[in-house]
């Protein structure tokens, strides 16, 4: 059967690094609470750079290590909820400024697990023989519909974004498991615009971000671990090689290998430099982590996702590059 293997990686991120101290200076909190609290130390924040911007940089990356052009891509999936435009998708966008004229676009919105929605997406189309090349695009961010004046969410976050390229092939990914659950969407909101016609009023609403922390940890324990018991069924977790969660928190990470006793060491952490980055956080580790070797062809890696609507899943790679 045609499986969908990863081909090339590459990640964009933000110049300007802000330092868990720049907080001080205009909010009620400190390095040591966030640190000890989140883990985070530093997070990306775009100045010059967008949604688009960070994504093309990712894409160049992930289509040069991959060794092929644009043109032959079949399919361009980004997933955001942060996109520059609503119309035209970040997709479209970025189908025109890489030249990849073959290629049909679209944006997916799944929060936190976005990247694991989009690669199961594109998945689907190559197992099913339609497309033969994918570039899956994540890109949140965050920093545009922050409440900067809230301490307990403008710390966490962070922008950025990473790609993969995708191609048919004989080995590649398997157990994809994507979830949801609508019940809690209170927990986590970001307000889209009013609908203020001439029909109807409604007030301008103030589009950051509001959340209930302690629901969301909750739920990202409980979720997380769940997804992997699932994963579990078909691949015994102590034959998994890396785990590369969502970072959203590394008391959250770490709840989530004393559940399932699995080591610390074998989970891929990068939150102290980067927050949590939203969909972008599961790529931009998967880059890191490649690029510094760690991972060899044959080796299985495990992808574990929380985010907002709610959502949760978990996905195995076998390591083809
Ligand atoms: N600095 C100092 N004090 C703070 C800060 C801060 N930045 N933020 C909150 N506090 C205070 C609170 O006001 C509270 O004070 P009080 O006791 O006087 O009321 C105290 O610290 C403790 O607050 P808690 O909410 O109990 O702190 P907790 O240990 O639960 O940590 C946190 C809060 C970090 C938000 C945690 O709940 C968390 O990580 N939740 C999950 C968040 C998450 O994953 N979000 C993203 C999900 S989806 C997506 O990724 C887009």
């Amino acid at each position: 059967m045609m499986r969908s293997q990863i081909i090339g990686v590459g990640r964009g991120v933000p110049a300007r690094v802000v330092e868990n101290k720049e907080f001080e200076s205009f909010l009620d909190t400190s390095d040591e609470w966030i640190r000890t609290r989140t883990g985070i130390s530093a997070r990306r924040v775009c100045t010059h750079e967008t949604a688009t911007s960070l994504c093309m940089e990712s894409a160049r990356g992930a289509l040069a290590q991959a060794g092929i052009g644009a043109e032959e891509l079949d399919l361009i999936i980004v997933s955001t909820i942060t996109p520059d435009t609503v119309t035209p998708s970040v997709a479209c966008t970025i189908q025109k400024m890489l030249g990849a004229p073959r290629a049909a676009a679209f944006d997916i919105s799944a929060g936190c697990t976005g990247f694991l929605y989009a690669v199961t997406v594109a998945d689907q189309f190559i197992r099913s023989g339609m497309y033969r090349s994918v570039l899956v695009v994540s890109v949140d961010v965050l920093s545009r519909v922050t409440d900067w004046s809230d301490r307990s969410t403008c710390v966490l976050f962070g922008d950025g974004s990473a790609a993969v390229v995708l191609r048919a092939g004989e080995r590649g990914i398997g157990n994809a498991y994507i979830r949801s659950d609508g019940d809690l969407d209170g927990s986590l909101t970001i307000p889209g615009n009013p609908i203020d016609n001439p029909w109807n009023h409604e007030d301008a609403r103030r589009q950051t971000i509001a959340m209930d922390g302690r629901n969301v940890f909750l739920f990202a324990v409980n979720h997380m671990t769940d997804a992997l018991e699932h994963l579990g069924q078909t691949c015994p977790l102590d034959e998994v090689d890396w785990f590369i969660p969502h970072q959203a928190n590394v008391r959250i990470i770490e709840l989530v290998c004393k559940n399932l006793g699995i080591p610390r060491e074998k989970f891929y952490i990068n939150i102290e430099r980067y927050g949590n980055t939203s969909s972008a956080s599961i790529p931009i580790a998967l880059s890191e982590a490649a690029e510094k070797g760690l991972f060899k062809t044959g080796d299985r890696i495990a992808l574990v996702a929380f985010g907002s609507g709610f959502t949760w899943g978990s996905m195995l790679v076998e390591w083809t590059l």
